[in-house]
């Protein structure tokens, strides 16, 4: 070979090349869910780890009829470009849905998203800048602290009780800091599994008008209520104080990667900018699946089987801890959801604990990645909605025997 070609060839290496990755590229940590996903694949884990919902409970053969007639009735537009909003059928029947529960909406004040992970983006992109304040719950959804993360904010963590956050340390906080929007999980909360009640909705929404601080309302488990009274939505109660994020994953797939997010149609229009920067639009082809999946009435009756199999996990679980965890080891009901919530005695750390509890086959997620103040590290959480149920019981005695030697 030509020596000439050889030198380019060594140069063009990357290992030479000083890439010139931005500060906040290179200062963001990831997510401790995902790097635990990349060893849940290892053969024999039972996996509480990760927010997945039942692989086989997936409506497969129902997305496969959809999956035909969106090829055969609107074939060549599924698979073009098309609104960054999203496709129209679609934000009609959202706004259809969303109407009900509340203040009513057109098609005009929903976006598309990929998820609503990229809502919690797309809000991040629309309202925060370097060293604006977010208040927060205590624990909070991890996954929406690493959306903010890029804009390099500070939060305002505010601690919860048994019927959501506390609204006299919210108010001290927002005299004190002035967030730019408050961020509520308020149905079975990502980690905690917490509902807030209708009284705590409704003096957090008098909160928002009162210092006109905004309200977002990510909720992807409102309609996985097993047991207990439904709560008005916080867009039901507080209208356009609220921007609601919405998503199908935990309903129907998450692999199609649909969420949605509802705003007044201010917000909305500065919404659609910021995302036609960001990816033009969500992916076509799935936002069809997904409305011939509604069109043809499939959604209800599958959210009730969810339902029955999730209620049942979550039985099987809670009565599997109490059968085997040691005592000083208790956790909150959720009365729906995917998550059971646990707390452990202060001087267990579950981070420490979780090399341990995988090489026993047992994975769980630890509470601190879901605490802005670093505090959390006596808790963890488990999902118990993704395991089979004999999974579940399995699982729950080999991290029992963890449990036992740390707490
Ligand atoms: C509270 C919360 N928000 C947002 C998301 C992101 O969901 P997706 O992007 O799949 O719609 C999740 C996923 O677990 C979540 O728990």
């Amino acid at each position: 070979m030509d020596t000439n070609l050889q030198t380019v060839e060594i140069e063009r290496k990357a290992e030479v090349f000083n890439w010139p990755f931005s500060r906040i590229a290179t200062s963001l940590e990831a997510s401790i869910i995902r790097e635990i996903l990349k060893i849940s694949s290892r053969p024999g884990l039972i996996n509480f780890a990760g927010g997945l919902p039942a692989p086989e409970l997936f409506p497969i053969e129902q997305i496969r009829e959809c999956v035909d007639a969106v090829l055969t009735n609107s074939g060549p537009a599924s698979l073009q470009y098309s609104l960054t909003s999203g496709i129209l059928p679609l934000r009609e029947y959202l706004a259809e849905h969303v109407s009900k529960k509340g203040l009513p909406v057109t098609a005009e004040n929903i976006t598309i998203t990929t998820g609503s992970q990229q809502g919690l983006d797309l809000v991040g992109r629309a309202f925060l800048e370097p060293g604006d304040y977010v208040l927060t719950e205590l624990p909070t959804y991890m996954g929406a602290l690493q959306a903010f993360n890029f804009y390099q904010v500070i939060y305002c963590p505010v601690t919860m009780d048994k019927d959501g956050i506390l609204v006299d340390q919210a108010e001290e906080k927002i005299k004190q800091f002035k967030p730019k929007f408050i961020y509520l999980v308020p149905n079975f909360q990502n980690p905690s599994g917490i509902t807030m009640s209708l009284e705590r909705r409704q003096k957090v929404i008098d909160l928002a008008f009162k210092y006109h601080v905004p309200i977002v309302d990510d909720n992807p488990y409102g309609e996985l209520r097993f047991s207990g009274k439904a709560v008005p939505s916080l867009r039901g109660i507080g209208g356009d104080a609220v921007i609601g994020l919405g998503t199908f994953s935990k309903l129907i797939s998450p692999g199609l990667r649909i969420g949605w997010v509802v705003a007044p149609i201010a917000c909305s229009k500065v919404i659609e900018r910021v995302k036609q920067a960001t990816d033009l639009h969500s992916a076509t082809f799935p936002q069809y699946i997904i409305y011939e999946f509604l069109k043809r009435g499939y959604l209800e009756p599958h959210i009730e089987k969810i339902k029955v199999a999730y209620a049942h996990r979550l039985d099987i679980m809670e009565s599997a801890m109490r059968k085997h965890f040691p005592e000083n080891v208790t956790w909150p009901h959720p009365e729906g959801g995917l998550f059971l919530w646990l707390q452990l005695p202060e001087h267990v750390s579950t981070m420490k604990m979780l090399n341990e509890s995988i090489e026993a086959g047992v994975a769980f997620v630890p509470g601190r990645p879901f605490h802005p103040d670093g505090s959390g590290d006596n808790t963890m959480r488990l999902n118990f909605a993704n395991a089979t149920p004999e999974g579940i019981v399995e699982g729950i005695k080999r991290l029992s025997v963890v449990l036992k030697k740390y707490c």
